[in-house]
This record gives structure tokens, sequence and C-alpha cells, in this order.
């Protein structure tokens, strides 16, 4: 941590005495610190302890409020890490909606750099499923979020809750810091979710992905240095940092988008399901019913195959990765589809599972290379194997 700056957001947890020894390891490790603390922090450390320690005046609400400058904007941009040490139930539910009503919090929102959020908290309070949705939407905005220890609370009693001890969390700040950039310099445009093809003014033809393996994707290239351009196909999700997020909805629209920027670009990762066909006509006025028990036939046309489309003019340097969602005849499937629309890999989803695929936090995939590269991972998160598969296809190959 030789030369970093750490912003560290002291909050309410009787757990604050510990961010005193973490501001020492940073110190140790050759990182210059400052401090943000909550209202409610400071009923457990004072200000000042922070202030002599880290030889910096400690920004608080009621220092800020005496303050002529953006104090807290001024922290934010300061810091090259950002570490939540204790972070309580409060501050994490309030981070994760990103609420800035104190100025901990406003330094919080206004920072850019990684974050690492260290929970501490009864047991009760983070097994709740509002804490629970708190840190998935944290991990999802791509924030690191220790997990508690399990130890002697406060409460007198053993459980999950207690903050990590210091030296796991420089472990964690080590590793962030060592977040490989390997995909820096390059510009890689991503595909999530999936198209909507309209029947009639108020109805619409589309498949069951949420996005969620795309924004994974998106979220690890972005982390890992890449400039990231994501074509976002009516997906409820927040916008991973740093990555520029193109709503579209048609495949019409999608294909536009990707004819527009493909050529601009190192990478495609196609993950958004597109529909393979759009109805022959729209109807003009929502289409109605005319007899009970009535059948009607809708006809279909073939959307063109927009990965096929934009792929054939691939040049070498850039990489193509299409995903496959297969219910059955997996491999065979799967193989058909790199060939077919020369791609460099497909990855293959198995979407018969609903565990994995569609929707589902995890995943598993087989990765398939053009060069006969096959690897099949275990089931994990969307967010590791969105990791992995930049690491199969890191561009120091291509
Ligand atoms: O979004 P999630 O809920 O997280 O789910 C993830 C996922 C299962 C949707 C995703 O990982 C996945 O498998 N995406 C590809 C879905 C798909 O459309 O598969 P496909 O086998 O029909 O198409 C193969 C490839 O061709 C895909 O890269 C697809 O984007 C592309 N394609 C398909 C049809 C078409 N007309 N044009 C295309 O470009």
């Amino acid at each position: 941590m030789n030369g970093e700056k750490i912003t560290l957001y002291v909050t309410g947890s009787i757990a604050a005495y510990k961010a005193v020894s973490l501001l020492r390891l940073c110190q140790k490790a050759g990182a210059d610190v400052r401090v943000v603390m909550t209202e409610a922090a400071t009923r457990f450390v004072t200000p000042q302890t922070f202030a002599a320690l880290s030889g910096h005046s400690v920004l608080t609400d009621a220092s800020a409020a005496h303050l002529e400058t953006i104090a807290h904007v001024e922290l934010a941009q300061w810091g090259t890490y950002h570490v939540v040490a204790p972070a309580s139930a409060d501050f994490i539910a309030k981070s994760a909606a990103g609420i800035a009503d104190s100025v901990a919090l406003t330094t919080y929102l206004a920072a850019r750099g990684p974050k690492l959020v260290v929970p501490a908290m009864n047991d009760g309070m983070w097994d709740n499923p509002a804490t629970r949705r708190n840190i998935t939407q944290l991990r999802q905005d791509g924030q690191q979020v220790l997990d508690p220890a399990t130890g002697l609370l406060a409460e007198g009693y053993a459980a999950k809750g207690r903050m990590a001890e210091p030296e796991v969390i420089m472990t964690a700040l080590q590793q962030l810091q060592g977040q490989p950039q390997d995909w820096a310099g390059k510009h890689l445009l991503v595909t999530a979710g999936g198209t909507q093809e309209d029947l009639d003014p108020v109805r619409y033809l589309s498949n069951r992905s949420s996005g969620k393996m795309g924004y994974a994707l998106a979220n690890a290239a972005s982390q890992r240095g890449a400039q990231v351009t994501l074509l976002s196909a009516n997906v409820n999700l927040p916008t991973p940092t740093g990555v520029k997020v193109i709503p579209v909805r048609t495949a019409a629209d999608l294909k536009d988008q990707l004819q527009q920027l493909f050529p601009t670009v190192d990478g495609l990762l196609m993950a958004a399901a597109v529909s393979d066909f759009r109805p022959v006509q729209v109807a003009e006025h929502k289409l109605k019913k005319t007899a009970d028990g009535e059948e009607i036939t809708l006809r279909f046309q073939q959307n063109p195959d927009l990965l096929k489309l934009v792929a054939a003019h691939k040049r070498p340097n850039q990489v193509v990765v299409g995903f496959a969602a297969e219910t059955h005849d997996w491999r065979q499937n799967a193989l058909h589809k790199l060939a077919a629309k020369q791609a460099d890999y497909i990855v293959l989803n198995d979407v018969s599972n609903p565990a994995i695929g569609f929707n589902s936090d995890d995943n598993q995939v087989t990765i398939f290379g053009a060069d006969g590269f096959q690897e099949q991972t275990p089931v994990e998160t969307k967010d590791a194997i969105a990791d992995h598969i930049l690491t199969v296809i890191n561009p120091k190959d291509h």
C-alpha cells in the first residue's frame, strides 16, 4: 500500500475502536489515511483519536458545518481506496440506496475509486432480508464486501456479525490493490438482457434473461481497466461503476447499436438473449378477442443473427464472444454456434436448470474456443464466472 491514499469511513458500531488498529496497519504498509466519521461513530471513539494518529483533521458532520470548502468532495477525490470499517447496517442500507444525509455518506457517494465495506452488526441485523438485499446491491455495484466474522458479539453471545480483524481487512485491501488491470486501454462492448418484439401496442414477445450475466461481465471488465459500453436490453439492474449504458429494446435497436459500435471496439461479449423471431406484422391497435374460446394464429419472421452479422466483419485484433443458452444437446449446439457465428469463443449456458442460467445469481458455463480451447467452470457467482471469462479471453492473447 506504499504511497496509496486511503479514505477511512468509521460508522456507528462498538467495533469502531478496531478502526484505530486498521489505521495503524495501513500506515505501517506505507499508506496515508484520512478519516471521516458518522455522528454515531463519534460516540464510540473521538475524532481527536483519529486526528492525532492520522495527522489529518477528521471530517464529521460537526466539523463540516464550520468549513467553507466542499470538504466531502475534496476527501472523496483525495482517496485512491475507500474503506468503510466498521460499516453499520444503517450506513450499508443508506449507501446501497444512494442516500447522502451525512458528511460520511456524501463523501462515500462522491467517491469513485475501489470500495471495501467491512460490516459489523448484530447477527439478527446481518441475517435480516433487508440487509441481505443491501449487501447484494453493494456487491452488484462493484464494491467489495467482507463477510463478518463469527465470534463473541457485544451482546454477550457468539454469532456472525463481528467486524473482520484489521489484519484480514489489510489482506483484502492488498488484494483489491492487486486487481489486474489486464484490460486497461481496451474498449469492450457488452450486451445484456432480453430483447422485446412487439405484437401490438401493449404486448411483446421476450425471454427470461435478467441481464445479470451481462452486467457482471461489464462490471468485471470495468474493474479490470477496460472502457466498457453496455447495450442493455430491458434490464432492471444498477449501472456498474464506470460503465456507459445504452438502453435498447428490440433486436432492431440492438442491431443498430452493434453495427455502429462494433467497428470501434476491441471486443464484443454478446450475453444478451436476442429474439430469434419477431411478428410478421405488429398490430396497430390492441388485439381483441372476438369470441370465447377463440384461437388466434400469429406469424413470425426471423430476426437477423446479430452476432453472425457483426462477427463477419471482425478485425484480427478483435475478440468476439458469443453465449449459447441451451436446454439440450448442449455441447453439439454450442460447437455449431461457435462455427456458424464465427465467434472466437462460445460460452455455453445450461438454461434447463433454474439454479444456474436465467435470472439466477449463480451460473456454470463451458467455454469453447475456436482454437479448440474447452473448459467447464464450477458453479459460481456470475461475478466469478465473468472474471474467469475475462481471464480466458485475455487481450494479451489477441
Ligand atoms: O441474463 P441472465 O438472466 O443473467 O441469463 C444469462 C443468459 C443465460 C441469458 C446468458 O448467459 C446467455 O446464455 N445469453 C445468450 C442467450 C441467447 O440468446 O442464446 P442463443 O443460443 O439463442 O444465441 C447464441 C448467441 O447468438 C448469443 O450470443 C446471442 O446474443 C446471439 N444471437 C442470437 C440470436 C440472434 N438473432 N442474434 C444474435 O446475435
